[in-house]
């Protein structure tokens, strides 16, 4: 049996980390990048959401691979290296392996130790196929290193599924879609499976993101706890409620921290003064319409798309050509 191969690029920079976050949190209208709702708890709570009945996005593309599959090895290269992008349990690319006659698979995620398991376990699914796992922060673009020593000649499958591009603004997704062109590579038939939130009754989004039993709210909330261990501030939970807004003219949901009473943060040789209902924005979840979001992968590079929704138009994977 073949065994993984582990590259870990990103390193953890503290000084680095404590400087992002404290421009946001001291900036006019306060925000903090999304990336900081992953500390462990918030990724557990993440999962937690996949589950509730207003979140049914994961549910729906899950069932639009399942019932599509057949469809989708029609129009994907058959042996292609498939680049999992946020790839986590590994579990939605390792349902689509077999079926799409993967030719090889690196799972990429911040930290090879959080595909390390989940790699292991699939390598053992399928002995043959090669597989690596490589630890980077993808979020700013993606860069597949020399150490993955791929095969320019073989079609790649970019993989990013679950609606993460709504958590870019339009303009961030294009350098980021850009990127994911790029890596692409030459060899011809090459492209980006991906998964994208449609958009809806806004009722039903907010609800999305504001569900009744208050995971999400948690998931918002642990935040200032993550926040208090990476820049030493005093962040209290009990001072905070957590609040979903569609933004109709930015097409999308806003998740923001409001402040319960005027209040003072602190952290090492800095603070800040919120007033009673200012917020933190933590987050965006841009929701595209298919034609909207076709012409944003145009303008990204890439070419002809093939799009498989549900009957009611709530989501869609699309595959795009490089
Ligand atoms: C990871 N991402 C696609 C989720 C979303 O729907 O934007 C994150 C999330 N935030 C609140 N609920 C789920």
């Amino acid at each position: 049996m073949t065994t993984p191969q582990f590259i870990q690029l990103y390193q953890h920079n503290a000084a680095a980390v404590a400087q992002e976050l404290l421009q946001g949190l001291s900036a006019p209208q306060a925000f903090t990048s999304p990336k900081y709702l992953y500390d462990a708890l918030g990724s557990r709570l993440f999962e937690a959401i996949t589950e509730l009945p207003e979140y049914d996005l994961t549910r729906t593309e899950a069932k639009l691979m399942q019932l599509h599959s057949a469809d989708m090895a029609q129009h994907l290269p058959p042996g292609a290296c498939w680049v999992d992008l946020g790839a986590g349990n590994c579990e939605k690319a390792g349902r689509l392996l077999s079926p799409m006659a993967a030719g090889r698979y690196v799972a990429v995620d911040i930290s090879v130790d959080f595909v390390r398991q989940a790699l292991e376990s699939l390598q053992r699914q399928h002995p043959g196929l090669h597989m690596a796992g490589l630890g980077t922060d993808f979020s700013g673009g993606l860069d597949l290193p020399e150490a993955l020593d791929l095969d320019p000649t073989q079609p790649r499958v970019l993989f990013y599924p679950g609606s993460s591009i709504g958590n870019f603004t339009p303009g961030q997704a294009i350098g980021f879609l850009q990127s994911l062109h790029q890596a692409c590579g030459t060899a011809t038939n090459s492209g980006l499976l991906i998964g994208v939130d449609l958009l809806k009754d806004p009722a039903e989004l907010e609800a999305a993101y504001d569900d009744a039993l208050g995971v999400t709210a948690a998931f918002d909330l642990n935040l200032l706890l993550h926040i208090n261990r990476l820049v030493g501030s005093d962040f209290a939970v009990r001072d905070w409620q957590h609040l979903s807004r569609f933004n109709a003219q930015a097409s999308r949901v806003e998740m923001h921290l409001q402040a319960r009473c005027a209040l003072r943060v602190q952290w090492p040789g800095g603070e800040r003064l919120f007033a009673a209902g200012e917020t933190i924005h933590t987050e965006n979840a841009c929701k595209w319409t298919v034609p909207h979001f076709e012409a944003l992968l145009r303008s990204a590079g890439f070419a002809s798309t093939r799009v498989w929704t549900d009957p009611d138009k709530r989501f869609a994977v699309v595959w795009a050509l490089a």
